[in-house]
């Protein structure tokens, strides 16, 4: 899926909601970040992680924002201008434009289930990793993230078309493996589940809804169909039968 557009516009609507928010502020407890330090965020959208790591390494530390979509980082830059010590870097993870040894922290949201071949960009974590250090990953268990409310045959097609939009269903479950291949050790997960019965302003549920009625369209889904689906949806909330779940994992791991 291409982070750009009207995709982009909703992916930065869902990391400014309490999703995004309490996805980062789990991320920054298992870090441990000091000042001076520097940081990675990879795939790190519109910045709003990219901000933290800033402030958390100080005037003399680095925080650097790497992301292949340029008009995600037109976005990080604006939210980053008043910070020096970020650097913003267009990009993709398996070549990263950094030294060898050089970062006390890498770090990544929702991005490596995207990245198709996921052992090089691991590859390239460790390289840039001074020795010690950690790596901090949430990706998504794509199966469970799910719908509820509207009739079955309908809701499945939305669900079985947005499939397409990753290449890693459920990378969580190998990364500790792939992780374990290129020298990480003391490898541990944490679910951080989603369960949402709203779809008002600002809800992770109605981002979700949207990201998933768009990308139905853009892979010939007829408009009509997911108008249906999102009407069923909404029916279903005024009745107090609708849910969204989603379950995130974060799994971190130290650089022998
Ligand atoms: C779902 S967004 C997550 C953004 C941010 N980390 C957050 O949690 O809000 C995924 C981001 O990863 C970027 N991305 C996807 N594949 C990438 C790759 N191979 N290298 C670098 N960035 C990538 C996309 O452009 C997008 O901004």
């Amino acid at each position: 899926m291409e982070f750009q557009n009207e995709i982009g516009l909703i992916q930065r609507g869902m990391a400014a909601s309490v999703a995004g928010t309490s996805r980062r502020l789990e991320i920054l407890s298992n870090l441990d970040l000091k000042a001076g330090q520097q940081v990675l965020d990879i795939g790190c959208g519109g910045g709003h992680l990219l901000e933290e790591l800033a402030k958390a390494v100080g005037p003399n530390g680095k925080a650097y924002g790497l992301d292949s979509s340029e008009d995600q980082l037109i976005q990080a830059r604006e939210r980053c201008v008043e910070y020096n010590n970020v650097s913003i870097i267009q990009g993709f993870a398996n070549d990263i434009k950094l030294k060898n040894n050089s970062c006390d922290s890498v770090v990544s949201a929702q991005t490596f289930e995207y990245i198709k071949d996921v052992d090089e960009s691991i590859e390239e974590v460790a390289r840039i990793l001074k020795p010690s250090s950690i790596f901090i990953n949430i990706s998504i268990l794509w199966v469970y993230y799910k719908f509820y409310g509207a009739e079955e045959d309908l809701n499945n097609l939305i669900q079985n078309t947005f499939k397409a939009h990753c290449s890693h269903q459920m990378l969580p479950v190998t990364l500790k493996g792939r992780l374990k291949k290129f020298g990480f050790k003391h490898i541990k997960h944490k679910p951080l589940p989603v369960f949402i019965t709203n779809k008002d302003e600002n809800s992770p549920a109605r981002y979700a809804e949207e990201v998933m009625a768009q990308f139905a369209i853009q892979q010939g889904v007829s408009k009509n169909k997911v108008s249906e689906w999102q009407s069923q949806l909404k029916t279903a909330e005024k009745e107090g039968r609708f849910a969204y779940t989603n379950l995130p994992i974060l799994t971190y791991g130290y650089l022998s």
